[in-house]
């Protein structure tokens, strides 16, 4: 391929991967928005293995490489539970973190690439250096993520004494090997420096994600995210590829945009975040009563033929997904029931609170896959008002996101995130299986609320005999 007909493809992608972008940022046009990312990959990837700076030698090497890549992601893809799919996409940020860092070291090590001199050539090193630091945190921080996520890591925020001198530290070691790299004689002495820093670096991103409380891990996921567009930049400007610096810093912007939205939806300010030391816990069962700050009382239990009944008799109802709802796969049910009461004159409208789940946008995806009306589907800010006018609310394995303690107790480690107001309705109902907190492993005084009512039991099962008593 002539490098003017790949430069158009490059183009062509790049034009493909904005309307990528554009269309995912609508739950209508998702699924044209995924379509032109797909095509924009392929001519990608195409126009680089049969562009001019892959010599024919090298084409088995990246035949052979693209059918394991491949194989594995066509496995994963397949066998991934849904409720998994948050800790594959901080694998797949991890990943590209470790691309980042071993072009990197690849382009530092191949005397051909370093062929520059004079500044040109310090520039390179500097890219080399920006991307292997940048790739490097990428990866642990996002391997911490993937464990914390999955729940093999717990929730709590690890707080080490003087954790910022010691962050401080790790900067200035990154800034004197720095100059120690850029000065380095031979690949030896700069290689030294190189892997100092990548050990540094790596330290870094795990102590960065270690020190995030539950609550707060949405906007750790969106910051990961866009460091692997940041990774992925870098490594366009080692490698010389323009696509692959285009990219990578529509991933690295988008990236920090939905950072920015997710701390303005919990109420958060970015730079303490990262700082690290914000909300507790780890998911653990809630004490009954007790402390002052515990909530304490009676809870009202619930059956599925009276929730019915509360249903039926409704003129207005909001149901709030959580992520008990992906875990129990119950959305198809929901939604038999929502088209039930709908028939029945039932006005039935969702509220979706922007970190639900365990992914951004993860509620909207499920009810989607359900063929949910996207109608009925309101942010949180769009319908917090109506709870005073709503009959009954039922929360669906969502605990965090309805919590009032968020607005009532100022201590408690979500204060000030905004929440569903779901017991200004005359009803709440709860769908959980125990009493047991959620991911910010925070007490819900929401369960000992009046007019609020518990339905103990998987969330798919409960629905199912609501369904049933519905259609009775
Ligand atoms: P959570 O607060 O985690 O609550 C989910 C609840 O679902 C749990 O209390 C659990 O109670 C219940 N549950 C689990 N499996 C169930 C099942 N099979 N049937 C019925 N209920 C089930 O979830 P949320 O309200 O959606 O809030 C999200 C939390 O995750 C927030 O703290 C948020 O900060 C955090 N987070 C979000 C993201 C993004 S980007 N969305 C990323 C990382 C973390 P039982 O065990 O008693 O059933």
């Amino acid at each position: 391929m002539s490098e003017s007909l790949s430069t158009v493809s490059y183009i062509g992608a790049t034009i493909l991967f904005i309307l990528c972008l554009g269309g995912l940022s609508n739950a209508e046009t998702s699924r044209r928005g995924n379509l032109y990312g797909i095509i924009g990959m392929t001519i990608a990837v195409l126009a680089t293995v049969f562009g001019p700076h892959v010599t024919t030698a090298g084409i088995p090497w990246i035949i052979g490489a693209v059918v394991v890549g491949a194989s594995i992601g066509l496995y994963l893809a397949r066998t991934i539970q849904m409720t998994q799919m948050p800790e594959l996409v901080a694998f797949m940020h991890s990943m590209v973190g470790l691309a980042a860092m071993l072009v990197g070291f690849a382009n530092y090590i191949d005397p051909a690439a370093g062929a520059q001199t004079g500044a040109e050539h310090t520039i390179h090193e500097l890219e080399i250096y920006i991307g292997v630091l940048i790739g490097a945190v990428t990866l642990s921080g996002s391997v911490i993520a993937f464990g914390k996520l999955s729940g093999k890591i717990g929730g709590k925020p690890l707080l080490l004494p003087g954790r910022h001198w010691l962050n401080l530290v790790g900067l200035l070691v990154v800034i004197y090997f720095g100059q120690q790299f850029l000065a380095a004689g031979s690949v030896a002495d700069g290689k030294l420096a190189l892997i100092v820093m990548t050990v540094v670096a790596i330290l870094f991103g795990i102590h960065m994600v270690m020190a995030i409380g539950g609550a707060d891990m949405p906007v750790v996921v969106s910051m990961l995210n866009s460091y692997s567009g940041w990774a992925a930049a870098a490594t366009g400007f080692m490698l010389s590829n323009d696509l692959l610096i285009v990219v990578g810093a529509l991933v690295g912007s988008s990236g920090a945009i939905l950072s920015y939205i997710m701390c303005r939806a919990m109420n958060r300010n970015f730079i303490s975040v990262i700082a690290g030391g914000f909300g507790t816990g780890e998911g653990a069962p809630a004490a009954p009563a007790g402390g002052a700050a515990q909530p304490a009382g009676e809870v009202s239990p619930i059956l599925a033929a009276e929730t019915a009944e509360l249903l039926r008799d409704a003129k207005n109802v909001i149901i709030v997904p959580g992520y008990g709802m992906a875990v129990a796969q119950a959305q198809h049910t929901v939604y038999e029931i929502t088209k039930l009461l709908r028939e029945k004159g039932v006005n039935v409208r969702f509220g979706i609170h922007p970190v639900a789940g365990r992914m951004p946008g993860h509620m909207n995806v499920l009810l989607a896959e359900a063929k949910v009306p996207y109608d009925i589907v309101f942010e949180m800010d769009e319908l917090n008002d109506d709870f005073p006018n709503t009959d009954v609310a039922m929360i669906i394995g969502a605990n965090d996101i309805v919590n009032p303690a968020a607005q009532e107790d100022p201590t408690s480690p979500i204060a000030g995130m905004p929440v569903l107001e779901v017991w200004k309705a005359k009803t709440s109902i709860v769908m959980k299986r125990s009493m047991a907190s959620g991911y910010a492993g925070v007490d819900n005084p929401l369960f000992y609320k009046e007019n609020n009512r518990m339905l103990f039991g998987d969330a798919k099962k409960m629905l199912d005999e609501v369904l049933a008593a519905l259609r009775a």
